[in-house]
């Protein structure tokens, strides 16, 4: 183990603030509630692969380092210091096979980049490998109105299930990691969704799936759906 650090140089950590912190990966030993810091977390990614589809994409959160979102016109102006998730520690004989699910999981504009990763329980920093969907990437939306945004999300689905779930399942797993751990963005878009969950009589993403004329999975084996579900 590093002087300065909670994980020794050989074993593989994860950082998750996403969906990666309700549907965890497989075959990890631990996993330690917590944040990193220097970056704001918003729904500027779109999904092409798992909340949508290439002809509608959904939305699904990326980070953005903090030093460039300060440069954007952004309307939720407030990015807490700290982004709250969770590392997980993969078991060492599974980190080849983990990785490679990652990298498909997260296919859809995210890249590498790693951060250290501070646990709630105040022990030592650990250096974690996160998926990030940077500012260059394809799938990069940038700022968006927050109820349009809202809409959007409602009203689209894709392989793994609605949009709206990601973003509500996302609110609820924030809230139970630590009494500091909520997101004000995720929040007001979740109260956004949930707004228009009682005054609409449609099923959001379900119009979208109708109008598509698909289902909401099409996937044709368990390991399939495993690698693909997000
Ligand atoms: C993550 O959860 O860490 C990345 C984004 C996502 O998969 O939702």
């Amino acid at each position: 183990m590093s002087a300065d650090s909670g994980a020794s140089e050989s074993e593989f950590w994860l950082f998750g603030y996403g969906s990666l912190i309700w549907k965890p990966p497989p075959h990890f030993d631990r996993r330690i509630p917590g944040f990193v810091t220097g970056y704001v977390r918003r729904f500027w990614q779109n999904s092409q692969d798992h909340r949508g589809t290439p002809e509608a994409p959904g939305r699904v959160v990326t980070l953005i380092e903090r030093s460039f979102w300060q440069t954007l016109e952004d309307p939720h102006p407030s990015g807490s210091e700290k982004v709250w998730g969770v590392a997980y520690r993969i078991e060492a004989s599974k980190v080849t096979e983990v990785r490679e699910y990652l990298d498909i999981r997260e296919i859809n504009g995210y890249t590498i980049h790693y951060t250290p990763f501070h646990p709630s329980d105040g022990s030592p920093t650990i250096q974690t490998l996160v998926y990030i969907g940077t500012p260059d990437n394809d799938q990069f939306m940038g700022p968006q109105d927050p109820q349009k945004l809202a809409e959007h999300i409602y009203s689209s689905i894709g392989p793994s299930g609605l949009n709206k779930d990601y973003l509500l399942h996302l609110d609820v797993a924030l809230e139970s990691l630590s009494a500091e751990s909520g997101d004000e963005h995720i929040k007001d878009l979740a109260e956004r969704v949930r707004k228009l969950e009682r005054t609409s009589n449609i099923d959001g993403g379900q119009v979208t799936a109708q109008a598509l004329g698909r289902e909401t999975k099409k996937v044709s084996s368990t390991d399939e759906q495993e690698e693909m579900e997000k």
